[in-house]
């Protein structure tokens, strides 16, 4: 196993998940080698949950790290899961055309850049 997917398997057993039960754990790996842990946060409202992917990366940001190479995802399912539409826009903000992992429990792993994932992005940026 990869270190990356071992990160985000890790990162799943914190999943608060009771609605879904769907747990799901995410590495975000920075251009100086550091790894960043998220685990999807789920909320009584249901519209509040904040997903795995999102956790780490607002946690990397938080502390201060602006540059990213890869993330690996791993969550529960046969197929590895996808990221959902508002992930794939801030990973594309903050991270660029990074290496994605999607990996389930077992050895079943798929690869890819982000851009494949998300091919017309939205790139607005405000001058500085
Ligand atoms: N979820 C993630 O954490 N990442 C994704 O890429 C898709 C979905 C979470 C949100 C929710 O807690 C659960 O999976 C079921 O949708």
């Amino acid at each position: 196993m990869s270190d990356l997917v071992q990160e985000a398997t890790l990162a799943r057993e914190n999943a608060v998940a009771p609605f879904s039960k769907y747990k799901v754990g995410a590495a975000l790996r920075t251009a100086d080698g550091k790894v960043y842990r998220g685990c999807n946060v789920e909320n009584c409202t249901y519209g509040l949950t904040v997903c795995a992917e999102r956790v780490a990366l607002l946690s990397a940001l938080a502390a201060g790290e602006r540059k990213f190479t890869a993330i690996a995802v791993v969550t529960q399912s046969d197929e590895p899961g996808t990221p959902c539409g508002p992930c794939r826009q801030l990973m594309w903000e903050y991270c660029g055309d990074i290496d994605i992992t999607l990996a389930n429990l077992g050895d079943r792993r798929i690869e890819y850049k982000l851009s494949t994932l998300f091919p017309h992005p939205f790139n607005f940026r405000p001058e500085e």
